[in-house]
């Protein structure tokens, strides 16, 4: 009866387990599936890592597996003690020169790995007209919320970010806060954005397998950061350079828009009452940094980085932040501080913040 109670508790761990697991392993998601040349090689590296460990346990098991069986007592021969090898020369060297073999084999690639990714001299280069040969983006890390600015182009937005595809992206991390940590699973990284320091890396996009995650990556904080950092989530939309050029122009010239609707004109009134202190809705540079800026709100994938991107959701973080994210700086507009109608209105207003398809 407990064997068998035994024996049932490790199949259920193990259905449990496989069925979290199943989980992992999306196109957007897991490193387990790169979608990119720096993703590949990080890739690579892990494989060829676990193949040579493989080997490893392979190899001892089947010695282990072998000595039990050769030098187990037998009927006979109880007092039989086999040859002892203790302190053999040839053996110590064999188990010792073959670990430094596999150490140089592991190494050489990992740090060859390691260097071509590091390099990050092309940030900064121009091209024969004078301008940059390659797209860098500034990433400010804030508690619990991304920015995004891309010095080059004069825009800033923030939680999705958007690249091309097929091309290096050079990145600058830093962080408004504490420590953070930068991180799309199937792109490569990750890297910690600290207030204290600039570091630097790049990422790539495979066109082919952008459209495989119908365009959108998920990216995620992967450094403890404090009660949120589990939903400091943020969105990459990846698409083709001239689709990139055209956003890039669209940012650019976003200029506030009118509001469509009576009640989408209220809200702009509530907003510029409330909101527009922290809030920018405008995509130039100068904008104030120290709140999401909204300037394509209604484009983005979510809410917050984590709800779904529809008006009852806004509603909702609005009212309650704190709910759906301890901790986080935005005030909570209860209803003394703002009305059911205004609410509506201000919701339906930020549903219009759009730079395409207007
Ligand atoms: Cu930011 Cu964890």
């Amino acid at each position: 009866m407990k064997q068998w109670l035994r024996k049932m508790r490790i199949v259920s761990v193990l259905a449990f387990l496989a069925l979290i697991l199943s989980g992992c392993g999306e196109n957007y998601l897991s490193a387990l599936k790169p979608a990119g040349e720096v993703a590949e090689q990080q890739y690579d590296l892990i494989m060829f890592s676990l193949a040579v460990m493989t080997l490893v346990i392979v190899v001892v098991t089947v010695i282990f597996i072998y000595v039990m069986i050769r030098f187990r007592r037998k009927k006979g021969e109880e007092n039989k003690i086999p040859k002892q090898v203790e302190g053999s020369h040839k053996l110590e060297l064999v188990w010792t020169i073959i670990p430094i073999i596999l150490v140089i084999i592991l190494s050489v690639p990992t740090v060859a790995v390691t260097f071509s990714q590091g390099d990050v001299s092309a940030i900064g280069k121009k091209d024969a007209d004078g301008n940059p040969e390659n797209l860098v983006v500034n990433v400010r890390a804030h508690l619990y919320w991304w920015e995004f600015e891309y010095p080059d182009l004069g825009i800033v937005t923030s939680q999705d970010l958007v690249i091309p595809t097929d091309e290096r992206v050079y990145f600058q991390l830093s962080s408004a806060d504490v420590k953070h940590s930068f991180w799309i699973p199937p792109l490569g990284g990750k890297m910690d954005n600290n207030p204290e320091n600039i570091n630097k890396f790049f990422l790539h996009v495979d066109q082919e397998k952008a459209e495989e995650a119908n365009n959108v990556f998920y990216g995620k904080c992967a450094e403890l950061c404090g009660p949120s950092h589990a939903f400091m989530d943020f969105k990459v939309k990846a698409m083709p350079r001239d689709e990139f050029d055209q956003w890039v122009l669209d940012m650019k010239n976003a200029e506030a828009p009118e509001p469509t609707t009576d009640l989408a004109r209220q809200g702009e009134e509530v907003f510029n009452n409330s909101c527009i202190t922290c809030h920018a809705i405008s995509a130039s540079n100068d904008a104030p940094l120290f709140a999401p800026n909204l300037t394509n709100f209604a484009e983005r994938e979510k809410i917050a980085g984590i709800l779904d991107h529809n008006e009852e959701e806004l509603k909702n973080w609005i009212r309650d932040g704190q709910k759906y994210k301890p901790g986080n700086p935005m005030p909570e507009f209860k209803k003394d501080a703002i009305s059911d109608e205004d609410l509506d209105a201000l919701a339906a207003y930020l549903m219009e913040l759009k730079v395409q398809d207007k």
